[in-house]
């Protein structure tokens, strides 16, 4: 049966390895993101449709939803991997505007769209929020306000699982280590990331395709009974 699937932060990183993926699968693609979400690998296809959308606009969420509701009738799934991180050398140089922003586009998107999509997920459905290993360690260095967001998604994902779970949707989350994209290029230099890396048992950070795997994986008619956990997915970085 082709599902329906709403990925967010389609246009790079693991957003667009979830949508490579979920199209691979031969499910119907909603792609979003703030920038343009470039063609996948191969051409599009009739099953991917693209919409940019400002996820840190709760205003923009909700034009979304009623989009989603006419033009696509519903979903099946929901992967929201839309993220930012701002990193500062040191404390005193952290903005209103940085902690702003990633509290908007890192936890109450979070919040506001599976409040405004949770209509358009029927029995079965399920939703997947993206939080970090910072959520536990607090950041490592320039990111507590980025960490605190992704701790909230942890919380939030408890919560709206209890909320939503007598309607037979589920929520979970997957906190990721380090994966190989722009976000752990940006603010961080090569021995930094050397250094960091060195501590991941597995000794090398993730591809976005298999964080996208996994967090797909929890989609799944077949992952019925998890809801409310974050999956794990560190390369052994951290066990808890
Ligand atoms: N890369 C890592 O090491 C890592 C580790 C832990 C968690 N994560 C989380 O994984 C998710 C994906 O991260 P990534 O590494 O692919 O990052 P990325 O920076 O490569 O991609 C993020 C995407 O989100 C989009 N985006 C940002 N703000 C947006 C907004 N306001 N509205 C709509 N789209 C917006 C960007 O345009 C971009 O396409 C994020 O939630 C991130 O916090 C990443």
């Amino acid at each position: 049966m082709t599902r329906r699937i709403l990925v967010t932060g389609a246009a790079k990183g693991i957003g667009r390895a979830v949508m490579e993926r979920a199209l691979a699968d031969g499910d119907e693609v909603v792609a979003v993101d703030r920038d343009p979400v470039p063609d996948p690998v191969g051409g599009s296809p009739r099953r991917l449709r693209t919409r940019r959308v400002d996820l840190a606009r709760v205003a923009e969420i909700t034009g979304l939803a009623e989009y989603l509701a006419e033009d696509v009738g519903g979903l099946d799934a929901v992967v929201h991997a839309a993220g930012v991180i701002v990193r500062r050398g040191s404390l005193d140089d952290v903005t209103e505007d940085d902690f702003d922003l990633q509290y908007a586009v890192n936890l109450r998107s979070a919040f506001f769209l599976v409040v405004r999509l949770r209509h358009l997920l029927g029995e079965g459905g399920s939703i997947v929020l993206f939080s970090s290993q910072g959520w536990w360690t607090g950041g490592l260095g320039g990111s507590a306000p980025y960490a605190a967001t992704k701790a909230g998604v942890v919380a939030l994902t408890r919560g709206l699982s209890r909320e939503l779970a007598p309607r037979g949707i589920r929520v979970n989350a997957i906190a990721p280590g380090f994966v190989d994209t722009d976000m752990m290029h940006t603010h961080l230099d090569e021995a930094d990331r050397d250094r960091l890396v060195a501590g991941v048992p597995l000794g090398r950070m993730a591809d976005p395709a298999e964080i996208a795997a996994s967090a797909l994986s929890l989609t799944r008619p077949d992952a019925s009974y998890l809801t409310g956990i974050t999956l794990n997915a560190s390369g052994g970085q951290l066990i808890y």
